[in-house]
């Protein structure tokens, strides 16, 4: 566990000395692959990051990155911008400005922005179309998929599938599941999403009627108590449930704890939870995200473009940060267009370009068809 190691090293806890501009990331810890920690500390960087932290251990992990001063916050899920917003007041002033890569983490500093309560402006990175319409959609559904089946071995196909939530991720891993064979059924609160689910061929029930159904339940709303106690207590025996949203909250792990007897790790991010009435059902990756814990995560093909935003919003930050509004601020389409075109070209694929007459015949508003 070489990254562990980090933890005793105080002396190279603050490389630059105080304030010294590094850019501090804070990687999300309870998917950590310990080996990317260990190269990226062997290469001197400041890592405090292990696989399988606890709750305790991620935050003691958040205070320690920021005794190293940011004067940028590189963010997934909000916890380093929230800690310097509580606790590290102090460092505000310091900090040109910060990027939030998911979705969860956009909706909270937005309502923080509106609430006049950001010290700093925040660049929405995930709302990029190129991050939010192609790494939550293609890296979400393939990982998450890829998750499920190094922690089971099961064959999807003839599978009845839940996912609940049918935003960019839910569409992505329900589209590859259905894919793979399976019967997919989704779960939505939100009409006109669950409209776009049923006209894009999904069965679509509530949740109290999905959870006697389904075979296999996925997570991917963002929001917490997706599958509670009246869930489990209709599931089949075998039903597989993980998450792929928000941290570990979409499940909720205590009510399932609470109706069971015994509790074993079958396999690796796989514990078989059985119930007091004989039933099993087997939580993946501790309710955690299943693509990370139990899969390795988007793959680069598709990270690239998400990285991307996040280095354009950071250099955009540290030369106008100082003038830019304490709020949340989403990234132009020009950049957008930028990525997705140096993308395509790498892809050796080449598009059209609007002429000058079809430039102008699209505003024409005089000349009727
Ligand atoms: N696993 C990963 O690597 C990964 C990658 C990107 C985003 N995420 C996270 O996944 C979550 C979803 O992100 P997204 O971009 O798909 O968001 P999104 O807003 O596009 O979609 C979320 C969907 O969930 C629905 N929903 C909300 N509450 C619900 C409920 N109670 N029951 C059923 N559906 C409900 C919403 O109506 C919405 O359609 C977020 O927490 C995000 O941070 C995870």
């Amino acid at each position: 566990m070489p990254a562990r190691h980090e933890r005793d090293r105080s002396s190279r806890e603050d490389p630059g000395g105080s304030g010294s501009g590094d850019l501090v990331v804070r990687l999300q810890s309870p998917s950590t692959q310990d080996d990317v920690a260990a190269a990226l500390a062997a290469d001197g960087l400041s890592i405090y990051a292990w696989h399988g932290q606890s709750r305790d251990e991620f935050y003691w992990a958040i205070e320690k990155t920021l005794e190293l001063k940011p004067t940028l916050t590189l963010d997934d899920g909000a916890d380093l911008i929230f800690r310097v917003h509580s606790t590290r007041t102090d460092l505000a002033k310091g900090i040109f400005g910060g990027t939030e890569e998911t979705t969860t983490g956009v909706h909270r500093l937005r309502a923080m922005g509106e609430a006049g309560k950001l010290l700093y402006p925040v660049i929405a990175v995930n709302d990029a179309e190129t991050k939010s319409d192609f790494d939550n959609v293609f890296g979400t559904g393939q990982s998450s998929i890829d998750g499920i089946l190094r922690a089971t071995s099961i064959l999807l196909s003839g599978k009845s599938f839940v996912v609940a939530g049918y935003g960019h991720c839910g569409r992505g891993v329900a589209t590859r599941a259905r894919g793979m064979g399976a019967h997919v059924i989704v779960t939505e609160v939100d009409p006109v999403t669950a409209l776009r689910a049923t006209m894009d061929g999904f069965t679509v029930m509530p949740m109290d009627e999905a959870a006697a159904a389904g075979d296999v339940f996925i997570t991917a709303t963002g929001v917490k108590d997706i599958i509670v106690k009246r869930h489990f207590e209709k599931m089949k025996d075998g039903a597989v449930v993980c998450n792929t949203g928000h941290y570990d909250c979409e499940i909720n792990i205590p009510d399932l704890a609470s109706q069971a007897k015994t509790v074993r790790e079958v396999r690796a991010n796989n514990e078989e939870y059985t119930l007091k009435d004989g039933r099993r059902v087997y939580l993946l990756a501790k309710g955690r995200l299943v693509n990370l814990a139990a899969a390795e995560g988007h793959p680069s093909e598709v990270m690239d473009m998400s990285f991307a935003n996040q280095f354009l919003s950071l250099v955009r930050l540290s030369r106008e940060g100082r003038s830019m509004e304490k709020k949340v601020y989403t990234i132009d389409r020009a950049q957008d267009c930028e990525i997705a075109s140096v993308k395509l070209s790498t892809m050796g694929c080449r598009i059209d370009a609007l002429t000058t007459a079809q430039k102008a015949y699209l505003t024409d508003f005089a000349s009727g068809t």
